[in-house]
């Protein structure tokens, strides 16, 4: 499962780039309008900083427009991938991108039924969320393994990328459940490597590598 960063700020990114880890980005507009800058120069500085797939979400919801929009993020770069929500409106276009050869993210994926819709354009992502399932009494869990298990039993090629994530047993769930991507927020990818144990363990091995070392300076 590759691990991706939800979040449009560069310093995240950055940080978390350097462990070697980083698999992709997801941006949405909230997640751009938080950063209060120019979308294109924060998109385009994602898109150099990072090697693997960024998804940028389109705003417009008339097709023609949304079909434009779709065109200009797919030129950015050749690792953008374009993000287009689960409406009758966003699968027309979602095809139409996708024919051109165009990578799609179907987002704001809440159900197994809108998700084989997502597999069946031919989608490259398809985006369940599950936090904001669960937020209203829902399983988001439950719904994820219900999707990868429809999407291996038809043999479908979309990614499903396990998306609203809010601690990191939602990350080692996902896996279990044969998820492809997990996206999650900054704070959410520190947590996953904080064990106390590792804290606790490497104090004491770096506190005994001290002591060694001022035992033999004595003795020197
Ligand atoms: C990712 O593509 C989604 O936009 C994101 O995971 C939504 O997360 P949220 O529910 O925490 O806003």
């Amino acid at each position: 499962m590759k691990l991706f960063l939800d979040t449009a700020n560069i310093e995240e990114i950055r940080e978390i780039n350097r462990w070697g880890v980083l698999g992709g980005v997801t941006t949405n507009p909230s997640l751009v309008a938080k950063e209060a800058d120019d979308p294109e120069r924060v998109w385009k500085e994602i898109l150099t900083e990072v090697e693997g797939p960024i998804s940028l979400e389109t705003t417009e919801l008339e097709p023609e427009a949304m079909y434009q929009q779709g065109l200009d993020l797919a030129q950015m770069a050749p690792n953008a991938v374009v993000k287009v929500p689960m409406t009758p409106e966003g699968l027309g276009v979602g095809k139409r991108l996708t024919d051109e050869g165009i990578k799609i993210n179907v987002t704001l994926v809440f159900s197994p039924a809108q998700a084989i819709l997502a597999a069946e354009i031919g989608a490259y992502i398809v985006s369940p969320f599950l936090g904001r399932l669960d937020d209203v009494a829902s399983d988001g869990m439950d719904a994820l393994r219900t999707i990868c298990d429809i999407y291996e039993i038809q043999g479908y090629d979309t990614l499903v990328l396990a998306a609203s994530l809010r601690h990191p047993m939602h990350i080692v769930e996902s896996a279990l459940a044969g998820a492809d991507i997990a996206t999650m927020p900054f704070a959410v990818f520190k947590q996953l490597v904080k064990h106390p144990l590792t804290d606790a363990g490497l104090e004491k091995f770096l506190g005994d590598w001290k002591a060694l070392k001022q035992e033999l300076e004595k003795g020197a």
